[in-house]
């Protein structure tokens, strides 16, 4: 693929922040984007890299009536040895791909999306925060723009890459989080989008979010649309419990999206010896688990968090702590190993890390 590229004259160059602190998420975006074009019958066309700016988009785009939508979210972030670095962005390409299946929106080629990464990330280069933990987010996404009111896939698309420097998730520790599980709303159903990273999952989840952080919640935990009693997944991380010595996480079974770190933890536990189970958990077990002290630990997975501990959660109007509201053993362990590999300083015996030279 050849990628034209137009850099932003010094007049539309954005103002950087100034340091890593206080940088949060999603507030700032880099100078550059990467755009290109698909036409039905035509494929994929025009890759570019132009400065970052609104975008054309005719009001009867598609994308704005029936949200055909998908995005993903990496990031790329300064090693230990001075390399920039991506962690397993050919699984985010892959993912971006299945999402484009369901939502009957043209797949982009992984070589093609890791290239489009690789040269934004290297045109913004200076935009990558140098403090540990603190990354440059990526997000790739397709939109379907043709301009045509009817309920049918688009003949048109476009996908975008845009960047921005984030925070280090954890610039405060460590620390466990309040969960609520959701006993009214459901995220997704069985048959529906949940495995699709797509916009539609995430617009079903902001009322109850917005309810639970209004009562001082950091996140909600789904459960099943059709019995409101199997765990699916967090916010934004699907979700592990450490129950008698088992560590168990809800199957993918179409209603929860596959997580990349989700993989890497079960891989990780498998390697370490650690009896690994993914089969359905039903919210019971848990909080009866968390009350007999049978459930050691939980925590989600994320690209965000990496491993995010889950001190206590809420059900039925009452609230359990899990391990007492202490980060447990395993859940370090797994943040340390995971991030140790991320950043060069644990050997990458699998590979995860890819350099951008
Ligand atoms: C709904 C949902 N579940 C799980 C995850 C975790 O996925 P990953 O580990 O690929 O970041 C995310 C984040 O992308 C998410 O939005």
């Amino acid at each position: 693929m050849e990628i034209a590229v137009t850099t932003a004259p010094a007049d539309r160059r954005r103002t950087k922040p100034g340091s890593a602190e206080g940088l949060g998420f999603g507030n700032h975006f880099s100078d550059h984007m990467f755009l290109m074009e698909h036409r039905e019958g035509a494929g994929w066309r025009d890759a570019r890299i132009v400065p970052y700016g609104p975008l054309p988009l005719l009001p009867s785009a598609m994308v704005l009536h029936y949200g055909q939508e998908i995005f993903e979210g990496l990031k790329a972030y300064y090693a230990a040895d001075g390399s920039i670095c991506l962690f397993r962005p050919e699984m985010n390409a892959r993912r971006l791909n299945r999402s484009a299946a369901r939502l009957c929106m043209p797949e982009v080629p992984v070589a093609d999306q890791l290239q489009a990464i690789r040269a934004l990330v290297r045109t913004d280069r200076d935009w990558i925060p140098r403090a540990r933990g603190a990354s440059l987010y990526i997000r790739p996404a397709v939109i379907a723009t043709e301009g045509a009111l009817g309920v049918r896939p688009s003949a048109e698309h476009l996908f975008l890459v845009i960047t921005g420097p984030v925070g280090a998730y954890y610039a405060r520790g460590f620390e466990p989080v309040r969960i609520l599980v959701e006993e009214k709303f459901v995220r997704a159903a069985r048959g529906g989008l949940g495995e699709a990273k797509t916009g539609a999952n995430y617009a079903a989840s902001l009322l109850a979010a917005k309810a639970a952080k209004a009562e001082g919640f950091d996140q909600v935990l789904w459960l099943d649309a059709g019995e409101r009693r199997w765990v699916e997944e967090v916010g934004t991380m699907n979700i592990f419990f450490l129950l008698r010595g088992e560590l168990v996480t809800p199957p993918l079974s179409g209603s929860i999206l596959p997580g990349v770190t989700r993989d890497s933890v079960l891989t990780l536990a498998r390697e370490w010896g650690i009896p690994v189970a993914e089969r359905p958990v039903a919210i019971d077990e848990v909080i009866r688990g968390a009350a007999d002290g049978s459930l050691s630990e939980a925590f989600g997975s994320g690209t965000a968090a990496v491993v995010s501990p889950v001190g206590a959660l809420s059900f039925q109007g009452e609230e359990v702590l899990v391990n007492r509201n202490r980060v447990g053993e395993l859940s370090r362990r797994l943040y340390q190993e995971i991030t140790g590999i991320q950043y060069g300083e644990i050997p990458d015996r699998h590979r995860w890390v890819q350099r951008v030279e």
